[in-house]
């Protein structure tokens, strides 16, 4: 029985957490992942404007400086930037501006360094450039950005060119551009922590110096600062991307958010890298909280539903209990029913043979004191015969008397019962055989027990039975506590017997109502008084119950109704 409420208890639990945790994750979940889809779109279009407009910033620069290129080529003329001490007053204008520029040159359609000013003097002046493939570049584009290169001065520089056609010939205005300018620009898009920005040209060799690993023409590394011993990767090649990417790349293990895009003007492209732990940070913050959340309310689920589940099965437990009670009752209704039928039978047919035998005996022992017989040496062993079958008699009578018990279907006296007084009149009648056992009676009498209507003799019969047999049971030394109290909501008042004899054992507990159940040796009980007291019990319209322990004691209860 206990087993099965266990699996009731389980699936019940079971039943409501299901119900209430499967839409709980459900919402928690999609939550999340909206949350999710919308905080990465959002980081993706960040990066994206992010880079774009570094990009911008870098097309910006080239125009400014195309743009201040023509002026000088235009506002001049040829003659003058070809001498020295010009181009050197234009190159200070220009320089005053702007960190922008290393040098100036003027170069002629055939290759020939006219005049330069800057700090490769010596180096530059006498070179030709007409095998050098920018110059060509240059001559077919009219404006040319060129790479990072090592060139004849053999440290990283850039240089912007253009070409100027007078009437009769062509020649090119060249300047070195400053690195730390377009280094400048890109390192605006270092933002967090572990955020890093790079140009690359198309052979993927670095323009600008990035914030981890590399420097101007290797190719692009990252290093992995999980392990002492860094690891540089290499970045995933974009060299050859033709519009904006923007994504998330698991490249070599490290995980990264990408964001690059081509420079107008030459073939660079810009990237901008991004941690993913420092860029969705809010996001994480954002899991974890939903998983102390979801924790949070499962085990609120949890708790709740065993609480709930716990009352549930207490309920389900008592009213099964009361149930058996109840049957319980009804089988022994219908036992007593059967049973005063049968009495009645009985009674009725041995009844008159007993009164013969009786009257026989009495008239043989009447015989005996009379005849001379008592000379004879078989008369006291004839006188006890005698006495036997008297003592027998009067033993089935009682039986008879007692089964008629059951069959009589008195209707019950109603008169006004002081329920305290009868407990005491009652136990008067036992208080010296009591005493002679040394068994103490205690009373604790309940002080707002109500006058009850019923049937006095009845009532005072089943607790004499009660206390005969808790004294039988005690043996010697021991206590009866007899206590009363009022149930004010059932209008009942409750009678405890409570001995300290040896207790029922659980065995016998659902017995001992049964008539001629009885542990007691031979003639000494009929085993009929409990089935009696509950059949009296019954018709007043109260109840009996008995709780046992054994080497404790036994509690009788009677319940009676106050009408
Ligand atoms: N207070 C008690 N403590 C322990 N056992 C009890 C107690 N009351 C009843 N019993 C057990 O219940 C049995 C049945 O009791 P019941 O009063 O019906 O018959 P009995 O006492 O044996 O016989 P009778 O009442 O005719 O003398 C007893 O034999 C005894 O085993
Ligand atoms: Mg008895």
């Amino acid at each position: 029985m206990e087993r099965n409420y266990r699996k009731l208890w389980w699936q019940h639990w079971l039943a409501i957490v299901c119900f209430s945790v499967v839409p709980l994750l459900f919402v928690n979940i999609s939550l999340y992942l909206l949350f999710d889809r919308i905080y990465t779109e959002k980081v993706t279009e960040t990066l994206r404007n992010s880079a774009e407009n570094r990009r911008d910033a870098i097309d910006l620069f080239f125009n400014e400086r195309i743009a201040q290129l023509y002026t000088v080529a235009n506002t001049n003329t040829f003659e003058q930037l070809t001498d020295e001490t010009y181009l050197t007053r234009v190159f200070e204008i220009m320089h005053a501006k702007s960190n922008t520029y290393m040098d100036i040159g003027i170069i002629d359609s055939e290759g020939r360094h006219l005049s330069y000013v800057g700090p490769f003097y010596e180096l530059l002046k006498q070179v030709n450039y007409k095998n050098e493939p920018w110059f060509n570049a240059v001559r077919a584009n009219g404006i040319f950005i060129s790479d990072i290169f090592m060139g004849y001065r053999k440290v990283p520089h850039f240089i912007i060119a253009v070409m100027v056609r007078d009437k009769s010939s062509s020649w090119i205005l060249r300047v070195t551009i400053n690195l730390k300018n377009i280094d400048d620009i890109v390192q605006k898009a270092w933002i967090g922590k572990l955020s890093d920005a790079f140009v690359v040209n198309s052979e993927n060799a670095l323009q600008t110096k990035p914030r981890f690993g590399g420097d101007y023409l290797e190719t692009p590394t990252f290093p992995e600062f999980v392990s002492d011993s860094f690891k540089a990767h290499s970045y995933p090649d974009f060299s050859s991307i033709a519009t904006t990417r923007v994504e998330r790349i698991d490249y070599d293990g490290v995980d990264a958010f990408f964001a690059a895009v081509r420079v107008h003007n030459t073939k660079w492209v810009l990237v901008i890298k991004e941690s993913p732990d420092e860029i969705l940070s809010p996001l994480l913050k954002g899991k974890y909280w939903m998983v102390f959340f979801t924790g949070l309310g499962l085990t609120i689920i949890g708790t709740g539903a065993a609480l709930f589940t716990n009352t549930l099965i207490n309920r389900i437990k008592e009213t099964d209990r009361e149930n058996a009670t109840n049957s319980d009752m009804l089988l022994q209704a219908n036992k007593m029913i059967a049973l005063s039928k049968m009495a009645a039978g009985i009674a009725h047919e041995v009844n008159n043979p007993l009164a013969a035998i009786a009257e026989k005996a009495g008239w043989m022992k009447d015989l005996l004191a009379e005849e001379d017989i008592a000379a004879s040496p078989n008369f006291s062993e004839f006188n006890e015969s005698v006495d036997k079958i008297e003592q027998h008699v009067a033993r089935a009578r009682k039986i008879i008397h007692n089964l008629l018990g059951f069959a009589r279907r008195m209707e019950p006296a109603k008169e006004k019962i002081n329920i305290h007084n009868l407990l005491e009149e009652t136990t008067g009648f036992l208080e010296n055989e009591a005493r002679y056992v040394n068994i103490r009676f205690v009373k604790e009498y309940g002080d707002n027990v109500p006058v009850i209507t019923s049937d006095l003799s009845q009532i005072q019969q089943v607790v004499l039975n009660l206390l005969n047999n808790a004294i039988d049971a005690i043996g010697h030394d021991g206590t009866i506590t007899v206590s009363t109290c009022y149930h004010q909501k059932t209008d009942e008042i409750e009678i405890d017997l409570a001995d300290t004899g040896p207790g029922i054992p659980e065995s016998e507990l659902n017995k001992i109502f049964d008539p001629f159940f009885t542990t007691k040796e031979v003639g000494k009980g009929t085993g009929l008084g409990l089935s009696i007291s509950y059949s009296i019990i019954e018709k007043l319209g109260g109840k009996i119950r008995v709780q046992s322990k054994v080497g404790e004691g036994t509690v009788f209860t009677i319940l009676l109704p106050k009408h």
